[in-house]
Order: structure tokens, then sequence, then C-alpha cells
């Protein structure tokens, strides 16, 4: 194996209309790259206090400012440099991004006497290219305390509200542009069209960001990088690996060898799934290494969660490395580092504003003298972009849609140690569970159109505790494991709520599992939301 350094195929290779989204507070940037992505123009964070130089060596197209939960002129507010301004690229600034235009610009900005939080009247002023057509009065969402009080020189003000007299302002001529108001949420009845003005009208940009454009310039990018050399990737089943695998073999073919670990700890189905999907329809090089019989023995007697997850990590990896040793000379890794995982990276280095981090360090045990190369074509994408790639490569959709699984699998769902028969007992009540309730979604989903209504369960699975109960099955007295059912409903796995289960459903899950399920004799249901629960029980 080649000694090599690790780095992003990403770095220099931005489509070539691309806006930079200053993120001036966490979460505020996401939702703006999220919104600019939906109207088919790539965006990327970038840290808000990014030198006018560096900015331009990056040809952005255009630059959109987020709010932020500072006032400009608090001690430790986030800054940006001045020179920014002067690079002759628009700029749209939203909330904080209108107060740090206009002071950093000449103008001033004070508190109101009242804060503004929620909905307010819009009443907008004379024409203006990025309300073009649309109402004199609409809905907007505010959020603020501070505003601007006096907009620089050569800049008029387009709209106002009741208790802010300057709800935006721009400055034409320069390509100025911005509000108090956040068009990025949707509460802002015109959001997306001021935004899409901006970009369209005001910028002049293409909607060009589409799945089969983002399809034809991977491939293209990933066959100039890797030439004639080998890649090797770990395919875990799981969306963000079998994606990065359609990807990269849909362009270096039989130079990519995926090896799958399959370590005996994923659900009813799965490594059949792997098999068919990628042996059977991609025609895919892979090796399916049964580590089942080796994670068992290295489980044997093992509680402790952490030392759970750490051993099976561990394992995973040398196993990982001996295949990759057997096939020889491979220089490249291919990885599914999605974008979240990137700015979540970054946000903590930047001690809370979210930002891109050039190089991020990647967490694999290289064993002592291998390095590859690394290939993360997913590392600017978000989930559901990953998801929607995915389906254009012709990935079955209950790959796609798969829900969050955790790595180290079923193990942290056997409370206490880990054997082969617990494992089969929580697979084959943990199949009913997902049965029986991608059944309900389903049909929540005829009845609303939604896919991901608010009612439906988000994440479901089964538990399986380090208790035994009394029953009674027959004439016979019991004396066996509970199941804990858990189904949350969620969007984001931050916080979550447990599912409101029609009674009849849950009735269906309790005696399917108890009639089907050896050594099982009893269901109970998890009704702790997160916080203060997790998710998960380990
Ligand atoms: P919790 O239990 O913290 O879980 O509420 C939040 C989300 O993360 C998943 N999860 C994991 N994923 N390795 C993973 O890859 C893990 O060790 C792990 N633990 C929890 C969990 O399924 C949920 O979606």
């Amino acid at each position: 194996m080649q000694q090599t350094t690790c780095s992003s195929l990403m770095q220099g290779l931005r489509p070539k209309q691309f806006v930079a989204v200053f993120d001036f507070g966490a979460q505020y940037g996401q939702l703006i790259a999220r919104r600019v992505r939906d109207l088919h123009v790539y965006s990327e964070i970038v840290p808000c206090d990014i030198s006018a130089v560096e900015l331009a060596s990056m040809h952005p197209s255009a630059i959109i400012l987020s709010g932020g939960p500072a006032s400009v002129y608090a001690k430790d507010a986030p800054s940006m440099d001045p020179h920014v301004f002067e690079l002759g690229i628009p700029v749209f600034g939203f909330c904080y991004g209108q107060q740090i235009m206009a002071a950093t610009l000449g103008g001033a900005v004070g508190h109101t006497e009242k804060g503004e939080y929620g909905p307010a009247e819009l009443k907008r002023a004379g024409s203006s290219l990025v309300f073009g057509d649309t109402p004199d009065h609409q809905k907007v969402w505010m959020s603020h305390r501070d505003s601007v009080s006096c907009v620089p020189q050569g800049f008029s003000v387009t709209s106002s509200t009741d208790t802010c007299p300057i709800a935006s302002m721009e400055c034409a001529a320069k390509k100025l542009y911005a509000t108090q108001f956040h068009p990025e949420v949707r509460h802002t009845q015109y959001g997306q069209k001021l935004l899409s003005n901006f970009l369209f009208k005001v910028c002049d940009l293409e909607p060009s960001w589409t799945m089969d454009n983002i399809v034809e310039e991977k491939i293209a990018q990933i066959r100039a990088r890797v030439g004639d050399k080998k890649v090797i990737l770990a395919l875990s089943g799981g969306v963000d690996s079998s994606v990065v695998a359609a990807l990269v073999h849909r362009a270096i073919g039989k130079q990519l060898t995926c090896v799958f670990v399959n370590h005996g700890l994923l659900r009813k189905g799965e490594p059949e799934l792997v098999e068919e999907v990628f042996r059977k329809q991609f025609d895919v090089d892979l090796v399916h290494v049964h580590a089942e019989e080796r994670y068992a023995k290295l489980l044997e007697g093992v509680s402790e969660p952490e030392e759970k997850r750490k051993r099976i990590g561990t394992e995973f990896w040398k196993v990982f490395f001996e295949q990759a040793q057997k096939i020889g000379d491979v220089q490249f890794l291919a990885q599914g580092t999605i974008y979240p995982d990137i700015i979540e990276s970054g946000a903590r280095k930047t001690g809370g504003k979210a930002s891109t981090i050039k190089s991020h360090h990647n967490l694999i045990p290289f064993p002592e003298g291998i390095h590859f190369d690394l290939i993360e074509p997913l590392d600017h994408f978000f989930k559901d972009e990953v998801r929607e790639l995915g389906l254009a490569l012709g990935l079955p959709e209950k790959m796609v849609y798969r829900q969050p699984f955790p790595g180290p699998g079923l193990a942290i769902r056997i409370i206490g140690s880990v054997t082969l028969e617990k494992l089969e007992q929580l697979r084959s009540a943990d199949a009913i569970v997902r049965e029986e309730l991608d059944a309900y979604n389903e049909q929540l989903y005829k009845q609303t159109g939604e896919r991901n209504s608010q009612h439906a369960c988000w994440q479901y699975f089964a538990v399986l505790p380090d208790i035994k109960s009394v029953g009674v099955m027959g004439d016979e007295r019991t004396y066996q494991r509970p199941v804990i059912l858990r189904a949350v409903e969620s969007s984001d796995a931050m916080t979550a709520d447990w599912a409101k289960l029609p009674y009849d459903v849950l009735s269906r899950i309790s005696s399917r599992i108890v009639d089907e399920v050896a050594g099982i004799n009893r269901v109970v249901y998890d009704i702790t939301p997160k916080p203060p629960a997790t998710i998960e029980w380990e």
C-alpha cells in the first residue's frame, strides 16, 4: 500500500457558479444554503471572518450574509472583512447581515424600543429588483432587537413594518441588498421569491445545479483524480456509503472494490440487500467478509456500551485493512462523509460559529505506515441531497430511505452482554416492528400525501433489555425476556417525541412478537421524549 497524505476531492472543484453564505451564527447559514440549493444553485457556507482575498480566490458568484444572535456593536460580535463589499460581487444580507452591512458601510444600527419576534406585516416602498412583482403588503418573519437606524450613503429604504422603519434597504448600483426579516424561513410569505429574484435577476445566475448535472460533474472529477489507480470503500449498507459506492462505481467501474464487513449486528435482510443491489444489480467488485463469529467472540461478556462501541469500531478497521492489504496497491479510500459532518467539526473548531474547514481529520485509525488519499464526493451534500443522488444513480428506495441505524448496530440495542441467541431474538422482533410500522407509515402517506407527515414514525426499532419477567403461555409459567418498542417522531434526531401510535397497531406488534419470537413473553412501549431520554437505549 502506498503511503500518501489525505486530501479532499472537493477542494478547488466547486461548480462554476456558487453562492458563498457567510455564517454569523450556527444554524442560520445551513438553512440559507439549503434554500439556495433548492433553487438549483450551488451554495457553500464560509467562515464569516474569511478575508476578502481568500474569498475572491474562490470566485463566488454571489454572497449572502446570514442572521446571527449577536448585536453588531457587542464586544465579541462576529465580524467580517469590510473589503468583501469592494469585490464587486452582489451581496444579500439577512437580519444580522443587514445590520453588519449598514454598520460596515457607514450607516448606523440602534436598539429599537421593542424587539420584534414572529410574524409582521411588511409595507414595500418603491421598486426593487429583489422584491420584483411581489405585493405591496406581505407577511414576513422577524426576530431582532437591534435594527438599522440610518442607511449608508447611496442606499434607499425598500420596505418597513410598524416597529421597524428600515425593514429592507439596497444600493442597486453596487448590487448590495439587505432585509431585517428572514427570507429563508417558510413563514416569510415571499422569502423564496426574493431569494430567487436575487439569484436570477440581480446576479444573473443559471439554475443549473441539478442532480443529472451533479452526477456528470462528480463522475468527471472522480475519473480525473483517480486515473488508473485502485479505490477501496467500506460498504456498510447505510445510505452514505451506498451512494458513494454507486457513484464511484459509475465513474471507474472495476477499479473500485467495496468491502462489506458483515459483523452479524445488522438487521434482518440487510446483508442480502447489499448483495442483491451491489453484486447482482450493479456488478460491483464486492468482498463480503463474514466476520459474524469473530465479532461474537469479541463481544462475549462485554456489557459496557462504550466498550462495545470501541471494540466494534476497532475490529471493523482491522478487518477492513486486512482486506485492503489482500487487494494490494490501493491508492484511494472512498468515504461517505457528508456536509453536516464537516460543518459540525468546523463549528466545534470555531467555537460555535458554523464554518467549513478545508480538510478535516479523518477518524480512521490507519495502521502504522498506511495511508490512503481520501475521496469524499458527498462532502458538500446535505442528507436529503444524498438521497436524491442515490435515486438518480438507481439505488432502490428502501436503501435510500433507510432509517438511521447506529454503526455498532444491534449490539447497542441489546442491553448487557451480546450473544448470538439474543441477536437472533432481537433481529426477529425488530423485523416485526419494522414490518408493522412501515405499513403504518405507508397508510399515513396514502391518507396525507406526505412522506413525512407530522405523525409518521421517523425511527422505530426493538430493544432487548437484560431482565426476565414472569408470564404464562397456555398452562405453562414462563420466565423470559421482554422486548422494548421504541418509535419516535423527529426530523433530525436532536429532539424526538414518542410516536402516538394507534392501539390496534401497538396491539398487533405486541401479539406478533410474543407469538413469533421464541423466548419473549412481554412487549413494553417506551413513552419518553428526547430530552430527557435519548432515542437509543445505550
Ligand atoms: P440518541 O440515542 O443519541 O441518537 O438520541 C441520535 C441518533 O443517532 C443514532 N445513534 C448512533 N449512530 N453510532 C451511530 O452511527 C452510534 O453509536 C449511535 N448512537 C446513536 C440513533 O440511532 C439516532 O438516530
